[in-house]
């Protein structure tokens, strides 16, 4: 595991763009796995800055609402079309459709879809506080694949923030499974503001178990962690 701490969150969005450009220059063809959240934020708007690199990538996100419309502001695929995508013109992107009417065959086929691009040469994390990864709260296998999840009560109330109320806050997701993330050939997990001190120190320091997903990265061949705290 490297273990990269930056002086503040706009270097840290400086060194996950000059990951992800190196990838590219290395592999222009790369499979990216991206993730939303607030964290990654900075990085893709430097990413904007360079949009000739993504010509020949095909991206996977980690995770969707189920329930949201794609035209919701709130719905990941809204997210990524603004923070990255209507700049960065990559080849393919793709996102679980969290609104299809088979939810299970959704995953299966995303899953194959994964596959089918040769699997995700960069994935890139956000931790959540509870130590989940993707959406893949605590207590889901680490064998597990694309799956439905309901969200913890705790995730919900985090992401209400960016909600009218937490009402509005979806009750389930499809995520990437916990094995699915871990067959990426290289991991970046991005870890920003006080609020992630005590999930960063117990990926560190604590037990590697289900109740804290976050805690099987330690055990992946090619993980960076880049961090401000
Ligand atoms: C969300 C997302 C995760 C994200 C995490 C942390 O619930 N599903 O993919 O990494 O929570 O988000 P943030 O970067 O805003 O702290």
């Amino acid at each position: 595991m490297q273990v990269i701490q930056t002086r503040d969150y706009e270097n840290l969005s400086e060194k996950v763009a000059g990951i992800i450009f190196d990838q590219l220059k290395g592999q222009p063809d790369s499979t990216l796995g991206l993730a939303t959240g607030s964290t990654p934020v900075g990085t893709y708007q430097l990413l904007k800055k360079q949009p000739e690199h993504f010509i020949e990538a095909t991206t996977f996100n980690l995770d969707e609402y189920v329930g949201l419309k794609e035209s919701h502001p709130q719905s990941y695929r809204y997210f990524m079309q603004e923070k990255l995508f209507n700049t960065v013109p990559v080849k393919a992107s793709y996102i679980p459709n969290g609104s299809a009417t088979d939810l299970q065959e959704e995953c299966k086929l995303y899953e194959q879809k994964i596959q089918a691009s040769g699997g995700i040469d960069l994935q890139l994390l956000g931790l959540g506080m509870n130590g989940h990864i993707g959406f893949n709260e605590p207590g889901t296998p680490f064998d597990s694949r694309t799956h439905v999840v309901e969200l913890a009560e705790s995730t919900r109330q985090a992401n209400a923030r960016f909600f009218n109320h937490l009402d509005e806050v979806p009750t389930q997701a499809i995520t990437m499974g916990i094995e699915t993330i871990m067959e990426a050939k290289k991991i970046v997990l991005l870890v920003s503001g006080n609020e992630k001190v005590q999930a960063f120190d117990r990926l560190f320091r604590g037990e590697i178990e289900e109740k804290f997903p976050a805690s099987i990265l330690r055990t992946h061949p090619n993980i960076t962690v880049v961090h401000d705290l």
